[in-house]
């Protein structure tokens, strides 16, 4: 029978899932593995000295999960890196926060070839593999290229930025390109998608089929949105649990004589936590008859630390929020109780029914699934408003919500007004269209779509470029792959064979390099006991730079043909000739 091998960077099932890993995707992931007879494989968020392939397996819940653990070099280069400081900041909109390093791009392809590399051996033939987010673009292209023809589905769960911000990305293209080994391209939204789509015609002169199907590269594959939702049935029974009631008593209890005003997210800038902040301030100064009658609860956890502009959020938001207590509490009463810290589920649950405010500002979010969470968790009687940003994925759907511009303090305190004293029945009237869409649109039909979605895709001829090896001479070997320069670099990486720290990146051949194709190549030269000792992937683009090679200029390297020894069968699979 086929099982659906998810992939995600990270995993994290229930048991763990209300204490350090939080985050849409895993709560979703979890949710919908757990109806499934499934495989789940990613990183297991520790590190080891040397990168091994070796796989944790467990068994939980009904799903198996099987872990790798990564090199502190591939965390900081592919994680903390390109995934979290290059894409996570242009995928939301703030080129301003992107800092692209080439060794970013490397540590990113390395370990995408190193899922690969370890993922190979769980696959089935008959398996259908769900790749997820950000982190794995390359990863359908990577298994490709090892002769894997499962189908493959991909789904971001952020944002896709418009065209004139992707292309502010050294290499675009070829990122844009990976994804064109899958079959089926899953988004948040049809703003999303439509981006996307923008991207396809606009800069690859690709093609929009009417059918779901969109071209370039060669290539056909389907796109479609798939909006994530949160599993409402469970999420129902969370409310009612002991700890749910017990966390709402509490929370009604100091806020007796107060409304409660709430926000749940990751410390992350693209939650819009500042601007927010700015907004309540805002709604204090300008309505002085709510001070000491509302309360704002803020709980944020922090995320991904190790990176500086968390960092520097994190130091911000501490000033801010300060500066609001020190400007307008008292004895008695803190207006601002911002909590650094992860709760259970059902805790979450308890106090998102105590508060008669919910409040989701991103500036930019794929989806946002605590909307959902604090919809879900209201009390249909009596229930509270939430105040939503136009700019999460969620706006999309929840449009009973009160839509705000989280840019605008005056926007989001005016809402945070209108809110507290909207009277019962148009609360009631709100809640009902909001919740019939979690009910409707929740974590299984998210999953379901998706899946039926890659089971209908049309087959697809995924050619297996495995590249052609050639020796050049006693010291270099020359890799040339129709699968481009990811097919150097992974064939490249399976050639050093634990020694890609040798692997000094990719340059570009110059445009009047005597070749006459325009594919990469690459090479390694070895030390004179015949280590590997260098290496490189060459790639021939207009006005390109020029590299050295162990001391050699990449011109001369291209003039080195490769003498046509064929494979050395490395490769595998059909071996591509040029
Ligand atoms: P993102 O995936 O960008 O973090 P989402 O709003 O889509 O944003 O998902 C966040 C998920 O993480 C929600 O399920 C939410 O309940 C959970 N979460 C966020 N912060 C916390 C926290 N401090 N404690 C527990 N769960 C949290
Ligand atoms: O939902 C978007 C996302 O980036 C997920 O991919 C990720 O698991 C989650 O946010 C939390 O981020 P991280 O895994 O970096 O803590």
């Amino acid at each position: 029978m086929s099982r659906l091998v998810v992939v995600s960077n990270r995993v994290a099932m229930p048991e763990n899932a209300g204490s350090a890993s939080v985050g849409g995707l895993t709560m979703a992931l979890a949710a919908a593995l757990q109806q499934y007879r499934g495989v789940w494989f990613g990183w297991s968020g520790d590190t080891t000295p040397t990168f091994t392939g070796e796989t944790h397996v467990r068994e939980t819940g009904g799903v198996t999960i099987a872990t790798i653990d990564l090199e502190a070099q591939d965390v900081q280069e592919y994680y903390n890196g390109y995934a979290n400081t290059v894409l996570w900041p242009l995928f939301h909109y703030r080129i301003d926060l992107t800092e692209y390093e080439r060794a970013f791009g490397e540590g990113y392809a390395r370990v995408n070839s190193r899922f690969a590399e370890t993922l190979q051996s769980l696959v089935r033939p008959d398996d259908m593999i769900w790749v997820h987010d950000y982190h794995l673009i390359p990863l359908a292209q990577e298994l490709r290229q090892r002769g894997l023809k499962n189908r493959i589905g991909f789904f971001l769960h952020i944002p896709w930025p418009a065209c004139q911000l992707l292309t502010t990305l050294p290499r675009h293209q070829e990122l844009v390109e990976a994804l064109f080994a899958y079959d089926l391209l899953g988004f948040q939204t049809q703003d999303w998608l439509n981006a996307f789509n923008g991207y396809v015609t606009d800069e690859l002169d690709g093609k929009i089929h009417g059918d779901g199907y969109v071209s370039a590269f060669g290539r056909t594959v389907r796109v479609g949105a798939f909006p994530i939702g949160i599993d409402a049935d469970n999420f129902a029974q969370i409310v009612q649990s002991p700890a749910a009631a017990k966390s709402y008593d509490q929370a009604a209890a100091t806020n007796v004589y107060r409304d409660l005003i709430m926000g749940v997210d990751r410390i992350d800038y693209s939650k819009g936590l500042e601007e927010r902040f700015a907004a309540y301030d805002q709604f204090l100064q300008t309505h002085p008859e709510f001070r000491e009658r509302v309360t704002y609860l803020q709980i944020a956890q922090t995320s991904r630390s190790e990176v500086e502009t968390y960092q520097d959020i994190r130091t911000r938001l501490d000033g801010v929020a300060g500066r609001i207590n020190a400007a307008y509490g008292t004895l008695d009463w803190t207006p601002l109780r911002y909590v650094n810290r992860a709760y259970g589920r059902d805790f979450l649950a308890g106090v998102y029914r105590a508060a008669k405010i919910g409040l989701v500002t991103p500036l930019r979010d794929g989806m946002n699934l605590v909307a959902k969470e604090y919809v879900a968790a209201q009390n249909p009687r009596n229930p509270g408003v939430l105040v939503l940003s136009r700019f999460a994925g969620a706006a999309r759907q929840m449009k009973a919500a009160l839509i705000v511009n989280p840019y605008s303090r005056e926007d989001v305190a005016d809402a945070i007004k209108r809110g507290l004293t909207m009277p019962q029945p148009e609360r009631r009237q709100r809640w009902e269209a909001l919740m019939t869409g979690i009910e409707t649109d929740d974590v299984s039909t998210w999953r379901d779509s998706f899946v039926a979605a890659l089971k209908a895709c049309r087959p697809q001829a995924h050619p297996v470029s495995a590249p052609t090896i050639a020796t050049a001479g006693a010291n270099e070997t020359v890799i040339r792959s129709p699968a481009g320069r990811r097919g150097v670099e992974a064939q490249a990486r399976r050639c050093d064979a634990g020694h890609h720290r040798n692997f000094v990146g990719v340059a570009n051949i110059p445009a009047g390099a005597d070749r006459a194709d325009d594919r990469p190549i690459f090479a390694a030269d070895k030390d004179a006991a015949g280590r590997r000792r260098h290496v490189a992937a060459a790639h021939r683009e207009q006005g390109g730079v020029e590299e050295g090679l162990g001391g050699r200029p990449l011109g001369e390297l291209a003039a080195a043909e490769p003498h046509a020894e064929g494979a050395l069968g490395l490769g595998g699979g059909d071996v591509g000739s040029e």
